[in-house]
């Protein structure tokens, strides 16, 4: 199998971790590299679900090692929630997690800071309130950021949580969020015991790992609309979401990368606040929202639902180098007589095929949609792609060559099974 990346074509949520999940099966090592615990993957088993935020996708089966790279933002406490879960539930996690020793950690007085910035600003990003944005500042600013290394060096973290809480302390005071700074070195201490049989040089092992041949899964977070800097900003999330990232998320070289597989969902969603052309209208928004289930897998929040946008997803496929599409849920699309794919926008009477930077722009912008036939019978137990009716082929091969990627994996279900491989060598090549 050729070492593959996994990300979001969209504004995440697009079953990342399910297609992780499905692929892993033959590959060797998984490896997270940017976002933390905002993510919130998915995968459905038979009856059992498991929603992983910070363990890669490849943690259920044993034969996998699981890396967790430096580009990383860690909050501790859901790491080890993670790991006791899953252990509780037998999967044993052991030496197959691998924790960058250069990644930063979330620490308690970021959410707080989170809470601090959405006061006193008139965007209402919409976070997931997981302290990421904090987190991802602190190290761009150097002075503040603490990294895995200095937790293990137990005095070095006690000195930056210090300078930390003195330098953050007038915000911590007005907002009543104080730290109690005993209760957490107390904390953290445990945290460190805990954390240092997993650390390593992740880049280390990464190389290692390409050198000796092992396959390797890169799974994204987020997706690539919320990119620090290609998506709808400043509604994105702090770090880059796009391909860019698995080399300084892992510090591994562009040799490291054979294919780059861009997950879409048939339709799109967005959570929190931002921009977004081809929204559906109320009726069909709650609609397609309780077939999907599209409801968040790290804040519960509902999900918006919208149209296929394809220019948003012809400027993902330009801005990763997508060689491959992954196609999830379409069998939320199964009851509709109807599609629309949006092909365009309209501003000002004119027509735009690019996705444009300036947010003002794109909030002028309407969709100008292409209507598709609907298929009209269920895709739930297709396993192949001749399974599937004529009308959901034609929309799998309009959007195919739209892009110009081929559509290497459809998904039909949320289970493990529901999944159909239009491309076998992404199995074994
Ligand atoms: P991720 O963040 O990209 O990993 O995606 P999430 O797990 O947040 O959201 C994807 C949701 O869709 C999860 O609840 C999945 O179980 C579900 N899902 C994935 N593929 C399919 C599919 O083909 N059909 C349906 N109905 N649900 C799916
Ligand atoms: P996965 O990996 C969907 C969104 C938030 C908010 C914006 C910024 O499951 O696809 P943040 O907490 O990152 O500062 O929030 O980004 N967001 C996500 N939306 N899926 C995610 O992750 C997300 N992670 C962050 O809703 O709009
Ligand atoms: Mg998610």
């Amino acid at each position: 199998m050729a070492n593959t990346v996994i990300l979001g074509a969209q504004w995440g949520d697009e079953s990342k971790g399910g297609t992780t999940d499905f692929l892993a099966e033959n590959a060797d090592v998984v490896a997270r590299y940017q976002g933390g615990d905002n993510a919130g993957h998915t995968i459905v088993v038979g009856t059992e679900k498991f929603v992983f935020h910070l363990l890669p996708s490849g943690i259920l089966y044993p034969h996998t090692t699981n890396v967790i790279g430096n580009g990383v933002v860690i909050n501790l406490e859901t790491l080890f929630d993670e790991i006791e879960k899953l252990e509780t539930h037998g999967v044993e996690v052991g030496d197959r997690l691998k924790v960058s020793s250069r990644a930063h950690l979330i620490l308690p007085y970021h959410k707080v800071m989170e809470s601090w910035d959405d006061l006193g600003s008139s965007l209402k990003l919409g976070t997931t309130a997981r302290g990421i944005g904090p987190t991802y500042s602190d190290k761009m600013n150097r002075h503040a950021g603490i990294r895995v290394a200095d937790l293990l060096e137990f005095d070095l973290f006690q000195k930056k949580l210090d300078f930390n809480l003195g330098a953050k302390g007038y915000i911590l005071d007005q907002i009543g969020g104080e730290i109690d700074r005993a209760a957490m070195l107390e904390e953290y201490h445990g945290y460190a015991q805990r954390l240092a049989p997993y650390v390593v040089d992740t880049s280390e092992f990464m190389n290692d790992a390409l050198k000796a041949g092992k396959r390797i899964l890169y799974e994204g977070a987020q997706g690539t609309m919320l990119d620090i800097d290609f998506g709808t900003y400043p509604y994105v999330t702090s770090s880059n979401t796009t391909v860019g990232a698995v080399c300084t998320g892992l510090g591994v070289g562009l040799q490291a990368i054979d294919r780059v597989l861009g997950v879409s969902k048939a339709y799109v969603t967005r959570v929190g606040t931002g921009p977004f052309p081809t929204e559906m209208p109320p009726d069909l928004d709650e609609e397609i929202r309780e077939i999907g289930q599209e409801y968040g897998a790290t804040t519960q929040r509902a999900r918006r639902c919208g149209w296929l946008d394809l220019v948003a997803l012809r400027y993902a496929a330009r801005v990763n180098g997508f060689t491959d599409l992954v196609l999830t849920k379409f069998d939320v699309l199964d009851h509709l007589d109807e599609i629309q794919v949006c092909v365009a926008y309209r501003r000002r009477g004119e027509v735009l095929t690019t996705f444009p930077t300036s947010l003002h722009a794109l909030e002028e912008c309407e969709p100008v949609y292409e209507t598709l036939p609907g298929w009209k019978a269920p895709t739930v137990d297709a396993r192949k792609y001749e399974d599937l009716p004529a009308n959901a082929q034609r929309y799998n091969a309009y959007i195919s060559e739209f892009l110009d990627v081929p559509v290497t994996i459809l998904s039909v279900g949320p289970e493990r099974t529901q999944t159909i491989v239009c491309d076998e060598s992404i199995l074994t090549a």
